[in-house]
């Protein structure tokens, strides 16, 4: 009997370690709190569509990630997004057009991580609260208090502060994990029966409680029947408003959103509110991956690298490529 490998955490640093292993023939089980895949990659069914509230688009730089993006297209998980962009600074809207190219899930942005689950098991709905090891091999115990395993090894893929709990069995690890903080954002969707008179399909927003703001609807394979957007606050408000009710965030947010955006804008016949509490690491770090090999435990994601989709992706590489390389 093979004894499987254990990824907590469902992300795109999840699975792409789960892809790599698999790759390399190992036998992998992955466990998710969530009800689907996708993590900040996610998508939110709503009755205006599936709004992308997470990671808005991403871009590729490292040759690998520009491979896998590409093996993405060629399944259809992906199409380029080019909206046309603006810039919103000192009071001030400009088109900010530039050559940069960015990607998108296709219908929506879970796609990618929902075709990554092809053939691997997991355990959704399954929150891990801790991972112990008994006289040979790994177990993970859950909030529910079901123990899961045997497990050869564990790769632990979520965000640091959680992660750090998870990592008890291994201090300098978790001590690293506890080291990074990551910051909140409040995202908020609104959907109108008419279609606002801007060509405007995202802007970049300085000077505001605003950081970013996207016409959903635009990027492709979308056929909301609404004109969908999606304004993501900055880390700074986001702090300082957290527990403010979801009611009040709409409401500063499309105040805000009615200033820049350079035409009427009614009130909404849809919207709808969610608070990340991690959605980006203050700072990067060059980790690739946390690992103890000898003990067999590892962790990734976008906060080992950049806190962005292509550096959780890369990490969940590292991960795996570290795990696979001790086992040689
Ligand atoms: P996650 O996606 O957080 O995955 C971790 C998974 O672990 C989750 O599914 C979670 O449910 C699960 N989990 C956590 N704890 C447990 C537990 N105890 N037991 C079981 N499961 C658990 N990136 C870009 O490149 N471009 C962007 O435009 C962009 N915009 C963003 C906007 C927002 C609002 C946010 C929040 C993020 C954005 N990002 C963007 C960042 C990008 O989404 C992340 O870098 C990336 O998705 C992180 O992937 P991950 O796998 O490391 O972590
Ligand atoms: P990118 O290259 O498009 O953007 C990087 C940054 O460059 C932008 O944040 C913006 O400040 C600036 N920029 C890029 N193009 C611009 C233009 N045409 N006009 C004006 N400014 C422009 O994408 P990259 O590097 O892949 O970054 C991903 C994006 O994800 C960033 O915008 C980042 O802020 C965002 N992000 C948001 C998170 C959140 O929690 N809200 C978490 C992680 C990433």
């Amino acid at each position: 009997m093979t004894v499987p490998i254990a990824i907590i955490g469902a992300g795109i640093a999840g699975l792409s370690a789960a892809q790599a292993l698999k790759n390399a023939g190992k036998d992998v089980r992955l466990f998710d709190k969530g009800h689907g895949s996708g993590g900040r990659m996610a998508s939110k069914r709503s009755e205006a569509g599936a709004l992308d509230l997470g990671a808005q688009y991403f871009t590729a730089r490292d040759r690998r990630f520009v491979e896998q993006v590409q093996h993405w297209q060629d399944e259809g998980w992906v199409a380029e997004w080019k909206p046309q962009l603006y810039n919103y600074r000192e009071g001030q809207l400009s088109p900010s057009p530039d050559e940069q190219t960015r990607w998108v899930g296709v219908p929506r942005m879970s796609a990618i991580t929902r075709g990554l689950l092809k053939d691997v098991t997991v355990n959704f709905s399954c929150r891990i609260a801790e991972v112990y090891r008994g006289q040979h091999y790994w177990h993970l115990q859950d909030t529910d208090g079901c123990s899961h395993g045997p497990f050869s090894r564990v790769i632990i893929a979520v965000p640091a502060p959680q992660a750090t709990q998870l990592l008890a069995a291994a201090p300098k690890l978790a001590a690293a994990a506890a080291g990074v903080q990551m910051e909140p954002t409040w995202a908020i969707a609104l959907g109108f029966e008419k279609t606002l008179e801007t060509p405007m399909q995202g802007c970049f927003v300085q000077g505001s409680a605003l950081d970013w703001v996207a016409r959903n609807r635009s990027k492709p394979g979308r056929d909301e029947h609404l004109d969908t957007w999606v304004l993501h606050a900055t880390s700074q408000w986001s702090k300082t408003h957290i527990d403010l009710s979801k009611e009040a965030v709409i409401q500063a947010l499309l105040g805000d959103f009615a200033e820049l955006v350079g035409c009427a804008v009614p009130a909404p016949s849809f919207s709808l509110a969610h608070r990340w509490l991690y959605a980006r690491p203050a700072g990067s770090h060059e980790w690739g991956t946390l690992a103890d090999a000898d003990l067999g435990l590892y962790a990734c994601g976008d906060w080992c690298l950049s806190g962005r989709v292509e550096g959780a992706w890369l990490s969940g590489q590292e991960a795996a490529r570290r795990l696979l390389e001790h086992l040689e």
